[in-house]
């Protein structure tokens, strides 16, 4: 069964409202409530003083419902005697500075001291709590970031990263090419973190910058491996997971979720769809990166219930089919629990207009009526959880890229991301399901490999790729694949795509950085005509065909995407950035060749995905617009109304 969870904070609200919310949510169809996260200073509101009696009734009230609790731990926000006694728990910012500790998420998850009230106030919750049948899963601390603190305790543990990695000076000097701008190291503790304005960093040394994020990742996935340790410590049987969303400063997602029972997201797509096909928003890559983390299905603890109102001024109203769409849209990805944030708006605090599924005003409201339909429409599959995506493409996805993208920035509005995106909203397009991968994953079953800008190159994905490629298998390879090395300085005197050179069987005699908002043409060898942008790569085949060409400036007729037969198998390169419709299109070519099952010819925005195993196969039709959409199945028209889903069943029948 997906099971349906409510984010609720009992401690927000008079316990004379509990009784009732409880009732309302249970009848609801409610199995799962997620509180306490933010719960500290009610917890232990004097340093060492604890109270769980209120935590206690709210689970005994819950639970009398017939409902489980997700249980936080509350470490996101620490109590202000634990700042106004130990400062030093505080973080710094990048400029050096003590952060102000009037909003949330102040706390150096370093800091030992930080850590030993963390480590006791959640020992004492999982001791309490240790076994309770009350208890479904744990959930640690609350949309953690990678860690950018720049406090005393954080630099220290920079240089002891750099230590560990380069035992000398010497060898990091030379590592990160320091001698550029006498940037030379001659004393460990010389070295800090990029310090300053975010926009200097486009003057830092991008070796420095890189081996910082892979620093500040790596704090971030102690702090979690630590936290499962004291939650497991009490409770070894405990099911723990911590809910992601994609910060400024990203976290490496492998690493954090690698002690983890379970992946975990914090679903918020876009309120308002923007109408134009072309900058159409899909969420299913965020949702199909999720999956990627343990490479499994995953839970949503906050579900889009209500319009958001924090960070910024309130979004409009969901539209009608939206809460239900986007719910599904999560299921048709791989999520087996969703949690809806939250049941009640606030009245208190800075996200009293951030719209949960309930109003101020406590009635059953448009959106209450559409997640009961919702509730009743998945009760109808009950075995839904006993089925997962099974894909024949994987696009593979490395953290190391993301910073290297971040730290040296490539040509005007160029980003890892869009690539991606690009990539997989291809592949939504014709209703093949992706299965996003760490660049360590095995590429057993799968038929294509999709691997975008591929910037820092390691000889042991060139040769698996090869490999994979020589077995039978497809790769796709695009434009700046190859350029560095692992300290994210460039690699010299071979032409690009560098050790990809012999698996795309072509080189790059030139390139033209022209920026997102330049727009050329590629003429396919079809004679297609497509709009590109952002990055132009002028290909020289060894051995490539040509798939298309420049139809413009001085490279006119010059190679841009090729196709290289390798082995058993092949390699394409794509050397630009071009529009949605290219990717289809040429998805949709290399889909062919490589037997993988498609359905071409669906609107864009539609989006079509299977789940299957032993509890029956389903099938999810998503129309991610504000349009009615036709779609042409199997000899079967289908009308669907804008943000609808359909589920067609084993029996065929489309619900
Ligand atoms: C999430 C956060 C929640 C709440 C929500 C509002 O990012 O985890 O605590 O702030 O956003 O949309
Ligand atoms: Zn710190």
């Amino acid at each position: 069964m997906i099971q349906i969870g409510m984010d609720y904070y009992p401690e927000q609200w008079d316990p004379s409202l509990w009784e009732e919310d409880a009732a309302r949510m249970a009848a609801l169809g409610v199995k799962v409530v997620r509180i306490a996260e933010f719960a500290w200073s009610r917890m232990e509101p004097r340093e060492g003083e604890f109270h769980f009696e209120w935590l206690d009734e709210a689970i005994r009230v819950l639970a009398g419902h017939g409902m489980r609790v997700i249980l936080g731990t509350p470490t996101n926000c620490p109590p202000l005697w634990m700042y106004q006694h130990y400062p030093e728990t505080l973080q710094q910012d990048r400029t050096g500075q003590r952060v102000f500790p009037g909003i949330r998420g102040h706390r150096c998850m370093m800091s030992p001291k930080f850590r030993f009230y963390a480590r006791r106030v959640v020992g004492e919750m999982a001791r309490r709590y240790a076994g309770r049948p009350e208890i479904f899963a744990w959930q640690i601390d609350n949309e953690l970031e990678s860690n950018h603190c720049t406090c005393p305790t954080c630099r220290a543990g920079f240089r002891d990263f750099l230590r560990q990695k380069y035992h000398t000076l010497d060898r990091l000097n030379d590592a990160w090419g320091n001698v550029v701008w006498s940037g030379e190291y001659s004393g460990w503790e010389q070295i800090q973190p990029p310090l300053g304005p975010d926009y200097e960093t486009d003057w830092m040394n991008p070796a420095w910058l890189q081996d910082y994020e892979r620093y500040a990742a790596a704090g971030t996935a102690d702090y979690v491996r630590a936290q499962c340790g004291w939650i497991r410590q009490e409770d070894p049987e405990a099911r723990i997971t911590t809910n992601s969303c994609f910060p400024a400063h990203l976290p490496d997602f492998y690493q954090e979720f690698a002690p983890l029972d379970v992946a975990a997201y914090d679903n918020y797509p876009v309120g308002a769809l923007p109408r134009d096909p072309e900058a159409l928003y899909s969420n299913g890559f965020a949702l199909d990166f999720v999956r990627s983390f343990k490479q499994k299905n995953f839970w949503v603890l906050e579900q889009l219930a209500g319009p958001t109102g924090c960070w910024a001024p309130m979004n409009p109203a969901m539209e009608p089919g939206m809460l239900e769409g986007y719910a599904l849209q999560a299921v048709a990805h791989g999520a087996d629990l969703l949690s809806f944030f939250r049941w009640r708006t606030a009245a208190t605090g800075a996200e009293m207009f951030c719209h949960g599924l309930l109003d101020h005003d406590n009635q059953p409201n448009r959106r209450y009526w559409e997640l009961e339909q919702l509730i009743r429409r998945l009760e109808r599959y009950p075995r839904l959880d006993e089925t997962a995506l099974h894909s024949e493409v994987a696009l593979l996805y490395a953290p190391d890229q993301e910073f290297a993208f971040q730290n040296k920035r490539q040509s005007p509005g160029f980003a890892y991301w869009t690539q991606l995106r690009l990539l997989h909203e291809g592949c939504m397009n014709l209703g093949v399901n992706v299965d996003v991968l760490p660049e360590t994953a095995s590429l057993e079953g799968y038929r294509v490999a999709l691997v975008p800008t591929w910037l820092m190159a390691r000889e042991e994905l060139v040769h698996r790729l090869e490999d994979f490629a020589r077995r039978g298998g497809t790769v796709l390879l695009t434009n700046r694949s190859g350029v560095k090395d692992e300290h994210n300085n460039c690699l010299l005197g071979q032409p690009l795509p560098g050790p990809f050179r012999a698996l795309a069987g072509c080189r790059v005699t030139e390139y033209d950085p022209i920026g997102a908002e330049r727009t050329q043409q590629l003429r396919s060898a079809s004679g297609q005509t497509y709009a590109i942008h952002t990055w132009c790569d002028l290909l020289e085949p060894e051995g490539a065909e040509v798939w298309a060409a420049y139809a413009g400036r001085y490279y006119a007729g010059t190679a841009a995407i090729t196709r290289h037969r390798f082995g058993g198998g092949q390699c394409y390169y794509v050397g630009t950035v071009g529009e949605k419709a290219l990717y289809r299109d040429l998805l949709a070519c290399l889909f062919r060749e490589a037997g993988v099952d498609m359905v071409p010819g669906l609107p864009p925005g539609v989006e079509l995905t299977c789940r299957s195993g032993p509890g029956g196969r389903y099938r999810f039709l998503f129309n991610n617009t504000m349009d009615r959409q036709t779609v042409h199945l199997e000899g079967t028209e289908l009308e669907l109304a804008p943000l609808e889903v359909r589920v067609q069943t084993e029996k065929g029948e489309w619900q």
